[in-house]
């Protein structure tokens, strides 16, 4: 996901969050609010720009993704992009909040990589304030729930410098399955960086959340 623009149980995660009723086709027109244990996916709006301006163009959140927009004005461009491209039906990008604040700190992304969504590539950046503090999982299970039971993907990838300790370790917690390494495959400053390819299929994530395995972790 480098070429795209907090710690909870998994199962438990899954079965809090709820995702507001929209049919497979509105989010094309406006993306439903994901609402997890502590966060708040939203749809990007243009006065979001200065919020996440300032949490994803510090140098350890941009070191290993693309250059992020320069200036407030490029995020607003950024955003107006995103709303195009949500309405294509080719793409969706959420806002990253946390419950009780409508702030942007940071965004997950999803893109077709096939027409129909079949298969898809997932990324996600969020502000290092708010790194280790269980908000990327909880987003995380959201943007999962919507990629397999909204769009209909059966296989998201994701793509993550080898060198990205953090980006790796969060793919890992989510289930996502190691596949191979991409040689030479991202181009950042002027070098080549190796990527993991990552994938997560529809059957595994439906496994990882069948009443078998949530059971256990839901009495209290
Ligand atoms: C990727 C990102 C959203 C993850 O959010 P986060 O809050 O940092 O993630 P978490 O802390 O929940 O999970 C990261 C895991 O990696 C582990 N980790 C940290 N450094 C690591 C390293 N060098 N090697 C391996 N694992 C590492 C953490 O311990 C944590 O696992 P744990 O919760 O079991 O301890 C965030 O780090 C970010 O925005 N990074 C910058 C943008 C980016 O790189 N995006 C990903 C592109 S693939």
């Amino acid at each position: 996901m480098e070429k795209m623009p907090y710690r909870q149980e998994m199962g438990l995660a899954m079965v809090q969050a709820t995702i507001e009723q929209v049919s497979s086709s509105d989010w094309r027109q406006q993306l439903p609010v994901l609402t997890g244990r502590q966060i708040r996916l939203r749809e990007l709006r243009t006065s979001d720009a200065a919020s996440l301006f300032a949490m994803l163009t510090t140098e350890e959140v941009a070191r290993f993704i693309s250059p992020p927009p320069t200036t407030v004005e490029g995020f607003e461009r950024f955003i107006a992009w995103t709303h195009r491209q949500r309405t294509a039906g080719s793409y969706a990008c959420f806002a990253v909040t946390v419950q009780g604040f409508d702030t942007a700190i940071g965004i997950f992304q999803i893109r077709e990589l096939e027409p129909g969504f079949g298969t898809a590539e997932w990324g996600f950046a969020i502000g290092s304030p708010f790194w280790g503090t269980g908000l990327f999982q909880d987003g995380a299970e959201l943007v999962l729930r919507f990629a397999f039971e909204m769009l209909g993907v059966h296989r998201l990838e994701a793509r993550c410098a080898v060198k990205n300790g953090r980006g790796n370790g969060a793919l890992h917690k989510v289930g996502a399955v190691q596949e191979g390494v991409l040689r030479k495959a991202f181009l950042k400053n002027g070098e080549y960086l190796d990527q993991v390819l990552y994938a997560i299929v529809e059957d595994d994530w439906r496994a990882l959340r069948s009443p078998e395995r949530l059971f256990p972790m839901n009495v209290h």
